[in-house]
């Protein structure tokens, strides 16, 4: 049991900084009656669940005890007064040996979504017992709220066609792949289905614009840049830091002991790899990470972040982690993109210098795309204001003059 309880941490870990024990909190908020799977008590439950069930519904489909796929699952029950399981369900978590319907879902999407830097997973081995207060449906807010946390944000599921339309109107994000003639010795056909978990920029939109980013900077950036550089000071962390484009600017800054970058984005933070290596500073250092999970090993002196916030899916959660990892007195350095952002204009002004840059064609077209997202989280003055205040953070100082007006600064405090 130690190892299925080590292994899936394991798993996790390389994706998240989030426990188990965390996600089990969360998890409780969105339905109290689910559980994860940790002890081996309930693991034996759990398969001796699966296998009455499936051995007299699903004779073709064979899941005898714990197999090598279940080391990469989060195994989630609820249970009655008495301790007896009454339903369970699983999330694969991608792994080097695939998902385990792989082939139903077309193993080129599969590829493809992987390539782009997408994090699958796939729902499966349910059973809804008898005396289950949860239907098969209210398990997907549960997994929901475990792919965001975890950064998942394809969930696979291989499902019975009956279930197909209810999990339609229950969640938004799903969409039918194909049908199939599969019914694992059953009077069922099966369905294979996908289900698009939210996020308000995919990932591997900021993995395709790393190397324009990397290799560009406007002087927008710049003046911004080395303005948010010459407010820094002590422990430093750069949240949702890109390529850790900052670092250069703080490399001969003696008010700077250490510099940690915090990105979500594997492109972005191989390349923060690369820039940091180039500065070659013993304290300077990237973790890719969300900046929700990021945990910091001793409190930070001032932190940063720079057009990030507009990406954010939960702002206020993030900012709340923000306030905590700063010292008492530490400042934050906040800017974002504002509704004067003219990112048509912006463009036409740099082009002249940066015409025959490579990447400037690549660059120019994210950048209008990033811009236009409509689901962007472009906060007006009033709003940016009340969403720090919530937060804790006292505010010393406003400039909206980055970007021509289009990029607003807050410098902010954290009194206790
Ligand atoms: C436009 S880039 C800005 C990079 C850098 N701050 C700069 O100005 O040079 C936005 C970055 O925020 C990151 N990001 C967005 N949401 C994040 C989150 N919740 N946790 C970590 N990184 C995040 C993205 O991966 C992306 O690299």
């Amino acid at each position: 049991m130690k190892t299925y309880y080590s292994k899936i941490a394991k798993h996790i870990r390389k994706h998240s900084k989030i426990s188990i024990e965390e996600l089990q909190e969360l998890v409780s908020k969105v339905n109290p009656l689910v559980k994860i799977a940790t002890t081996e008590k309930e693991l034996e439950k759990v398969f001796f669940l699966r296998e009455k069930t499936y051995a007299r519904y699903y004779p073709d489909l064979k899941v005898g005890s714990i197999k090598d796929d279940d080391y990469y699952s989060l195994i989630l029950f609820t249970e009655d007064e008495t301790e007896k399981l009454t339903s369970t369900c699983r999330l694969l978590l991608d792994n080097p040996k695939g998902l385990s319907e792989e082939k139903q879902y077309g193993n080129n999407h599969l590829q493809q979504l992987r390539k782009e830097g997408n994090f699958l997973a796939e729902w499966g081995r349910a059973v809804i017992g008898r005396g289950s207060k949860i239907s098969i449906m209210e398990y997907i807010p549960v997994l929901e709220t475990i792919a965001q946390s975890i950064g998942v944000n394809k969930i696979f599921v291989f499902n019975r066609d009956c279930d197909v339309q209810r999990i339609l109107g229950k969640a938004s994000f799903a969409e039918v792949i194909k049908k199939t003639e599969e019914n694992f010795g059953s009077k069922h056909t099966f369905t294979a289905m996908q289900l698009n978990v939210s996020s308000r920029y995919e990932v591997n939109e900021w993995n395709e614009y790393a190397s324009s980013f990397l290799t560009i900077t406007t002087c927008y950036q710049s003046e911004l840049l080395k303005y948010c550089a010459s407010l820094l000071f002590g422990n430093v962390v750069d949240l949702g830091s890109g390529c850790a484009k900052l670092a250069p600017y703080l490399k001969n800054n003696n008010k700077i002991y250490s510099y940690k970058a915090v990105d979500a984005s594997q492109q972005m933070y191989e390349l923060g790899q690369y820039v940091l290596n180039k500065i070659g500073k013993k304290n300077f250092s990237i973790e890719k990470n969300y900046i929700e999970q990021h945990k910091a090993n001793k409190k930070y002196s001032s932190a940063v972040s720079i057009n990030s916030l507009y990406s954010w899916n939960n702002p206020a959660k993030v900012l709340q982690h923000i306030f905590n990892m700063l010292e008492d007195k530490g400042l934050f350095v906040l800017a974002t993109i504002n509704p004067n952002l003219d990112m048509k204009k912006l463009l036409n002004n740099v082009e002249v210098d940066l015409l025959f840059h490579p990447d400037f064609d690549k660059f120019q077209k994210i950048n209008t795309c990033l811009a236009n997202n409509n689901n962007a989280n472009i906060l007006p003055l009033d709003e940016l204001l009340s969403l720090v205040h919530t937060s804790g953070f006292t505010v010393l100082d406003v400039r909206s003059d980055f970007y021509e007006k289009g990029v607003t600064l807050v410098l902010l405090e954290k009194n206790m």
